[in-house]
């Protein structure tokens, strides 16, 4: 069973450092979401996470450290990774980089690439536990493999309880979306996942465009699946979604944004409000918890309201489109 803790109890970081150390299951704030750490150069430790999320394993691992440097060790820094580096870490940002021979990180957590994943988290107390620990921690979403990514401790537990060792409580994430992906390879930047850091604040530090997604092979040799974790259904609730609704339909609950309502809004199921004031940066803090809010037994379908796609909308759209996906 899983010991939920608060994280700022005292002693709560050593004890979550000490259960990592040993091969356990940690799942901690990020600034993103919650994500479910393991010691990155642990093999076993790293198939334990595999097997609780229940995740296929050809689906690789971020790696997460507490600073540039140990960044280093890990993987090869062209202009483009120390300019965004230096730009955005800590932060909302996972860069995609060769993996140096030296890496010390088990090879199950790059599923046989010759890339590497890597995130500095700004998340205090993700910090902490990264300085306590003194080794890279690999971490995806704290949620069961194809659900929603958990905002709060509550969502972990709902889909993870008695999978993991730990849950650090340090209430709801601010960002609520996770990490924008880019790989920095050879003279290419490419952005293989929209996330809480948007499109327009990297290309702003680089000075350039970003290459599209579907241009931008991820192993070095342009041999591996492109963006392993990008499957098409994905953070799934359970309730089927219909994006750009306009009127609400019977037995629907509502996904709403801004400030109007939908034609037939008093007939809904359920209404939650990504922000009333419009406002994309409070919508994706929202996202995740109001879907799983709204996800209930008696909803025969969540209507998503239109949102607009700049900045963060982006990657909320990104999210939503998956969740809507029919599912394998
Ligand atoms: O915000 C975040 O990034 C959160 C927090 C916990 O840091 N983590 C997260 O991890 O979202 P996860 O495992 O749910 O998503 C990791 C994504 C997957 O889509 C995976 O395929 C991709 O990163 N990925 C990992 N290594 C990769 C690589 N070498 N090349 C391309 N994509 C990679
Ligand atoms: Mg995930």
């Amino acid at each position: 069973m899983a010991q939920r803790c608060s994280a700022s109890e005292h002693g709560a970081i050593e004890e979550a450092a000490r259960i990592l150390a040993s091969g356990g299951l940690v799942a901690f704030p990020t600034e993103t979401v919650y994500g479910l750490g393991a010691d990155a150069t642990n093999a076993a430790a790293v198939a334990r996470l595999y097997a609780a999320k229940g995740r296929p394993s050809f689906n690789p691992l971020i790696t997460h450290v507490g600073a540039i440097a140990a960044a280093r060790a890990l993987a090869l820094f062209n202009a483009d990774a120390e300019t965004l580096a230096a730009a955005f870490w800590p932060g909302p940002l996972t860069l995609v980089l060769p993996k140096r021979d030296t890496c010390p990180v088990a090879a199950l957590a790059t599923a046989g690439l010759d890339t590497i994943a890597v995130r500095v988290p700004a998340h205090p107390v993700a910090q902490a536990l990264l300085a306590r620990l003194g080794k890279p921690v690999v971490a995806p979403s704290a949620n069961r493999s194809g659900h929603v990514s958990p905002t709060t401790a509550n969502h972990v537990l709902a889909d993870l309880s008695n999978r993991i060792d730990l849950v650090l409580d340090a209430g709801p994430t601010p960002v609520g979306l996770e990490s924008s992906i880019v790989a920095c390879l050879g003279d290419t930047v490419a952005l293989l996942r929209p996330g809480g850091l948007p499109r327009a604040a990297i290309e702003r530090a680089l000075g350039r465009a970003v290459t599209a997604t579907s241009e931008m092979p991820v192993a070095a040799d342009g041999a591996a699946p492109r963006a392993p974790g990008m499957l098409a259904s994905h953070y799934a609730p359970r309730a089927r979604l219909r994006l750009d609704a306009d009127a609400v339909r019977p037995g629907e609950a509502v996904l709403a944004f801004g400030p109007n309502d939908l034609p037939g809004a008093e007939r809904a199921a359920m209404t939650l409000n990504l922000s009333a004031a419009g406002d994309l940066v409070e919508a994706a803090a929202n996202l995740f918890s109001h879907l799983r809010a709204l996800d209930r037994a008696d909803v025969v379908a969540i209507a998503v309201m239109p949102v607009p796609h700049e900045g963060l909308g982006e990657a909320i759209n990104d999210r939503l489109a998956r969740a809507a996906a029919p599912r394998t």
